[in-house]
């Protein structure tokens, strides 16, 4: 994974005028202004959905500026998979992603491809994540499940709708707490939400924000915004150093801390420092919630507005599950169609809506666009899981069965990416897979959905995306009577659509 370079890249933001020899090729938005750049009629506050709108003006490549800083963005499915081609692109660390290293520095998410916490980190906590670990992990989110279907089943019965965005992030925060670091927020106990959340969605707000104000007005445009950005930091910190310092005089049950705190490389014997391990343990509280919850909610929005979706998938489950009160870590990989539900609505609200490629030599993306050594594009995984060369001319519309195994098959590689790509990909997407494939299980099984007739999905953006103001109704089911069926369908047991080989 280390890129070891001849010369250093220059250090800061790397515009593309820097990097793509022949820029003008690609299109911007109409009405450029000199000095500003295309800031006309631009959405600050969503900015995802702002470039998707360009991007369905432009095309498959287009680039935006910010005042001094141009970016390219990539969403046309040759140009995203020649992107994914690790020989000669990597993760690059830019916009959000570096905006967020005053509260991640060297962290899994945050880290340089060249820094060795990167690797040291990785190699000490992939087994975290291996399939033996998963399966440790398996009661506690049952546990936690119980915690959600309690509170929902109290809000049933006195008539009002649920939250869903708010208790999805309870949801999840107590999951990734819970399994990663034996730790109880207590946030289904709490009336709002957890302070850890709401510094959390301070901090990704800034760093959004901060991509659009350039850098030497930051400290004018965002004065106040920066003063509340350094208390929700210190609170972050404050929080994570209580989780470590409870640990170092208990001991856990070899969860994802312990790993930090005890564990050598193998190879190397080398420790995560303390301060790497603040950073990590941040990391993972935030990338491990945030975004589970966002897709969590998605899928329950879809599955509220299309009834037959939500009767097929909970056919499946009372197949599946029978009557089990909690169903075993092997019976929810079962749940083939639920999990089709989950990719569908992660391919059209990819809840980490773009991530960034880097040239690592001087190269030709896609035989059409010659770059330089480090420069870079973003890749709006939202706009590629529309790209209708790809997912037909219907593309907006919700359809789980694009997932169905065969269809999987015939689609080109590297055009379903809401984990990101290659080795800087999501540490964490099995873990999301499974949490969130339990939970609709279990909601499906509990509760006929509701939607509220004037809701329009709105969605909000804080580099996640979510939601925004989603509630629905819901009726409790009568209890199945059922065993669980011993095998399953043999038409569903295809190969898993985002573990598969050409992914
Ligand atoms: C639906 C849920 C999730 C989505 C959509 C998601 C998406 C992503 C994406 C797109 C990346 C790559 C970012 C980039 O290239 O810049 C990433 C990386 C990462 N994710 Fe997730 N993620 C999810 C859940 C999780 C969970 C549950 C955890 C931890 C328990 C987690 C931990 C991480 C970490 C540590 C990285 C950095 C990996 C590295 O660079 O080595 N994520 N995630």
């Amino acid at each position: 994974m280390a890129q070891t370079t001849a010369t250093a890249l220059p250090k800061g933001f790397r515009g593309a005028e820097l990097g793509w020899p022949e820029l003008e090729r690609i299109p911007h938005p109409p009405r450029r202004i000199p000095l500003v750049g295309d800031v006309f009629g631009a959405d600050v506050r969503r900015p995802v959905q702002d470039s998707m709108r360009y991007g369905r003006l432009l095309g498959p490549v287009f680039r935006r500026k910010f005042f001094s800083r141009e970016i390219v963005f990539v969403w046309g499915g040759s140009l995203a998979a020649d992107l994914a081609d690790e020989s000669r692109f990597a993760k690059h660390v830019g916009l959000g992603v570096a905006n967020l290293r005053p509260v991640a520095g060297d962290g899994l998410f945050t880290a340089y491809n060249h820094e060795p916490n990167w690797q040291l980190a990785h190699d000490v906590l992939a087994p975290g994540f291996s399939r033996e670990a998963m399966a440790g992990y398996h009661p506690m989110m049952l546990d936690v499940a119980e915690r959600l279907t309690g509170r929902w089943d109290a809000e049933q019965s006195a008539g009002r709708a649920v939250d869903v965005p708010g208790d999805m992030t309870k949801l999840t925060l107590e999951t990734i707490a819970r399994t990663g670091f034996g730790h109880d927020f207590g946030s289904f106990e709490r009336a709002r939400p957890h302070p850890f959340v709401n510094a959390m969605v301070g901090t990704l707000t800034f760093a959004q924000r901060r991509n659009v104000v350039p850098g030497p007005l930051t400290p004018l445009l965002l004065r106040g915004a920066a003063r509340r950005n350094e208390a929700d930091m210190a609170y972050l910190n404050h929080t994570v150093d209580e989780v470590v310092r409870a640990r170092r005089t208990t001991r856990g049950e070899g969860d994802l801390l312990d790993r930090m705190l005890e564990t050598a490389h193998p190879v190397t014997g080398e420790r995560l420092t303390a301060e790497n391990v603040r950073r990590q343990v941040i990391t993972f509280l935030v990338a491990g919630h945030e975004t589970t919850s966002g897709a969590l909610s998605f899928a329950l929005h879809y599955l509220s507005r299309h009834p037959d979706v939500a009767a097929r998938a909970r056919e499946e489950v009372d197949r599946v599950w029978g009557d089990v009160d909690r169903p075993g870590y092997d019976q929810v990989a079962r749940l083939r169609y639920v999990r089709r539900v989950l990719d569908e609505s992660l391919r059209l609200w990819p809840t980490a809506p773009a991530f960034a490629r880097e040239a690592r030599e001087d190269t030709v993306l896609y035989d059409t666009h010659p770059m330089r050594r480090g420069a870079w594009a973003l890749v709006l995984t939202t706009m590629l899981h529309r790209d209708p060369q790809v997912w037909g001319a219907d593309a907006e519309r919700f359809d789980p069965d694009r997932f169905d195994a065969k269809a999987v098959r015939a689609r080109a590689a590297h055009t379903f990416k809401p984990f990101g790509t290659g080795a800087r990909a999501c540490i964490g997407r099995q873990f999301a897979l499974h949490e969130a494939t339990l939970v609709l299980g279990l909601l499906l099984r509990r509760y006929e959905l509701r939607p509220d007739p004037g809701y329009r999905l709105r969605v909000a953006e804080r580099l996640t995306l979510m939601p925004e103001g989603l509630r629905l109704h819901l009726d409790r089911r009568a209890p199945v009577a059922r065993t669980p069926a011993a095998v399953d369908d043999p038409s569903s047991q295809a190969r898993c659509p985002v573990t598969g080989a050409r992914d």
